[in-house]
């Protein structure tokens, strides 16, 4: 088949190459002339593990088009993905559709043909019916517009797409949910569960989906709090819960506050659409509350562990949200590093994706090229995120400091270990015996 992704970045960049490599013809268009220069010239625009060979692959036959000619790729695609961003507005848990919109607009005025349009991004319940009283306002009846949420994770996005638990369509009309079968057939043939329901049931599902793993995130990290002062192992307690095929054993690791793209922004989405049908979602209302006050529990450890934290220096290892992405939105570490420099501690970090703007302006935060000279002389070390080359750290013959401290955010070393190398260590919601 012939599709248009509208928006290269996360969601549209990955689902458009793995649409091509299911052999469909596919245009990806972005307004940013200078995305559109690095992809005919075979640069990725984002960071995700495998995609640039997977681009390479279909540019090179073809497949994969990359255009700012929105009315051309329009004029050559039977379907339209919608897959641009929907941030948070500034000031509230509004979700800011304008983007979208202004897609849905464009798409009117380039094309008088019968046409499919199918959102993509995650876009609050009853964004399809605005969408469709916008197409009624442009005379354009003969647009359908349909609900297509992506589950992708980024880092592992291209095996989501492969291999999703679940495709979901939303429409509110059965007949379209057959041409969007023959476009899943392939992941349908391999497993993939293929769900309809109606175009509010899939943008809800969506969000409903990331606030609920928000939750199950947030429940066994408060649970962590409650391990570390009664002295329990919380990794017992997630396997113990998780072996109950009800719980499912993933999303039940403890850690810092979660981050990311999605998780902050959708569970907030979430709260306005609750407010928008008059309906108090008041337990996710409190998993904001609770993961935004655990990146103040870290950050108050650390003075913990210090005792003060004037003049110390400390080492992040990783700062982006989760390991095998360069991802820096609502990773705990934009809220942890100001905050401990703030209060006198200077700041070295390294991460395997390289030096971040986000810290730039930040007095007394220094980048540093490689692990070694991150940690060498200072009083603790923050494991902040878990990236592969973290795992089996020699950490006496890199810290050249005789008393040193580390502070395993995301629990990959152990108390024993540490106990018998003589080096203070500390991690999340397990006893110092453990
Ligand atoms: C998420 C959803 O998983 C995905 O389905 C959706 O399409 C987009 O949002 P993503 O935000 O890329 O994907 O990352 P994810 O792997 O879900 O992690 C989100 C946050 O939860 C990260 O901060 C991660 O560190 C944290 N996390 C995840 C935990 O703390 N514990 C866990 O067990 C799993």
């Amino acid at each position: 088949m012939n599709l248009c992704m509208i928006g290269t970045g996360y969601v549209g960049l990955v689902s458009g190459t793995c649409f091509a490599d299911l052999g469909n013809r596919v245009f990806c268009v972005d307004k940013d002339k200078n995305k559109i220069n690095k992809l005919n010239s075979g640069i990725s625009t984002i960071y995700e593990p495998g995609l640039d060979e997977l681009i390479k692959k279909n540019y090179s036959v073809g497949r994969l088009v990359f255009t700012d000619n929105l009315k051309k790729a329009i004029a050559k695609s039977e379907l339209i993905f919608i897959c641009v961003g929907t941030p948070n507005k500034k000031k509230s848990n509004d979700v800011d559709l304008s983007y979208v919109f202004k897609a849905a607009k464009e798409v009117a005025k380039s094309t008088k043909n019968k046409k499919i349009l199918i959102t993509k991004s995650t876009v609050p319940v009853g964004t399809g019916d605005t969408i469709e009283k916008l197409l009624k306002k442009l005379k354009k009846k003969n647009i359908e517009v349909i609900s297509n949420p992506e589950f992708l994770r980024e880092g592992e996005a291209i095996r989501d797409f492969r291999f999703p638990d679940r495709i979901v369509i939303g429409s509110n009309r059965k007949k379209y949910f057959n041409i969007l079968k023959k476009l899943y057939q392939p992941l349908i043939n391999k497993g993939a569960n293929f769900f309809t329901t109606s175009r509010r049931g899939a943008e809800l599902i969506k969000y409903a989906s990331n606030a609920f793993l928000a939750t199950k995130i947030t429940f066994i990290n408060e649970l962590a709090n409650l391990c570390e002062k009664a002295n329990i192992n919380i990794e017992d307690i997630s396997l113990g819960m998780g072996s109950d095929s009800r719980i499912g054993s993933r999303f039940l690791r403890a850690g810092p506050a979660y981050g990311g793209s999605c998780f902050p922004k959708d569970t907030k989405g979430l709260i306005s659409t609750g407010d928008k049908f008059k309906t108090n979602l008041s337990i996710v209302k409190s998993v904001i509350k609770s993961n935004e006050n655990r990146k103040r529990i870290h950050t108050e450890k650390i003075k913990k562990i210090l005792g003060s934290l004037k003049g110390k220096k400390i080492a992040f290892l990783g700062v982006t949200f989760k390991p095998n992405t360069d991802d820096m939105r609502d990773s705990v570490s934009l809220k942890m590093i100001p905050s401990l420099c703030k209060s006198g501690s200077k700041i070295y970090y390294y991460d395997p994706t390289g030096p971040k703007v986000n810290f730039k302006n930040i007095k007394n935060c220094q980048y540093k090229k490689n692990i070694k000279e991150t940690c060498k002389d200072v009083d603790l070390i923050v494991l902040h995120t878990e990236w592969d080359e973290f795992k089996s750290l020699e950490f006496k013959k890199i810290v050249k400091k005789r008393s040193f401290s580390i502070f395993d955010l995301r629990n990959l070393y152990d108390h024993k270990q540490m106990k018998n190398k003589k080096i203070k260590y500390f991690s999340v919601g397990r006893p110092s015996s453990s």
